[in-house]
């Protein structure tokens, strides 16, 4: 992470953002480039904005990187995309530890290549006792195939006895979740304006506050992170109250978890 300019604000930050980082292949095209050109210059984004978010004292960002029906697009691009995360990752690794930034994975290794993970893992485990911001990559990574996951690992709890069908509730089922122990996301930002949230973190985003920004993901910088900070800031979170119950809940600093 090599700094540009610093973030400091005088307001509260949450604790946890999520980016979907949509509008590469469409950067490319309208500056009539290859898909993976915007590809390239979206891990440029990724290294600002996790910079930013490091200094803002945020303590969780996770980025959609690859996801599960991505698998999908042309072999071509499929390659690209891994050469280009993995490569990256290893770039940034020391500039990771530099900055505290604990790195971390989630999604489903089977489906990435076995050289691929492995430096991967090398890199989280590279970073293991950074303390400072954490920086989850969602990687080969869908909700529907992390909450089949969590019922299929639930099943076997049940058919071996360790648990009743009737135990089963949302605490039991997230603590089977690949982000089980992260808060769930204060803020979701969606860049290149489509209005979806694409299999992303269905669970964890029950409450959590939507942005989309139409700036295509290359174009996206700490600036544009530190507006929708702000605005989320004016937003009156109600997890499912009226508006004079979250504000008496607000004043004892206490919420309902669901
Ligand atoms: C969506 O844009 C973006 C992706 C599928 C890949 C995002 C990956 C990166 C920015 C690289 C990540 C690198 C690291 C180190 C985490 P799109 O191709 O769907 O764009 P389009 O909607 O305009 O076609």
């Amino acid at each position: 992470m090599t700094t540009s300019k610093t973030y400091t604000v005088n307001f509260p930050v949450p604790a946890h953002i999520a980016m979907i980082m949509d509008g590469n292949g469409r950067w490319a095209r309208e500056r009539g480039l290859e898909r993976a050109a915007g590809h390239v210059e979206g891990v440029n984004t990724v290294r600002r904005v996790t910079e930013a978010a490091s200094q803002l004292g945020i303590k969780y960002l996770t980025l959609y990187a690859f996801s599960t029906e991505n698998w999908n697009r042309p072999r071509e691009e499929v390659n690209i995309l891994m050469h280009l995360i993995v490569t990256a990752i290893e770039r940034e690794t020391p500039d990771l530890i530099k900055n505290n930034v604990r790195l971390s994975v989630i999604g489903d290794y089977s489906r990435v290549p076995a050289d691929t993970m492995t430096r991967l893992n090398q890199c989280v485990a590279d970073t293991a006792h950074c303390t400072g911001l954490n920086l989850i990559l969602a990687i080969s990574y869908s909700s529907r195939w992390e909450i089949v996951e969590a019922s299929r690992r639930l099943a076997v709890l049940a058919v071996e006895g360790k648990i009743t069908p009737e135990s089963i509730d949302a605490d039991i089922l997230e603590k089977q979740l690949a982000t089980t122990g992260i808060p769930d996301p204060d803020i979701l930002i969606r860049t290149g304006g489509d209005m979806r949230v694409s299999n992303f973190l269905l669970w964890q985003i029950a409450y959590t506050e939507l942005f989309v920004t139409q700036t295509y993901w290359p174009d996206f910088d700490g600036d544009q992170l530190v507006d929708i900070i702000k605005q989320f800031n004016t937003r009156q979170r109600r997890f499912g109250l009226t508006g004079e119950q979250a504000e008496a809940l607000n004043n004892t600093s206490s919420r309902p978890s669901s």
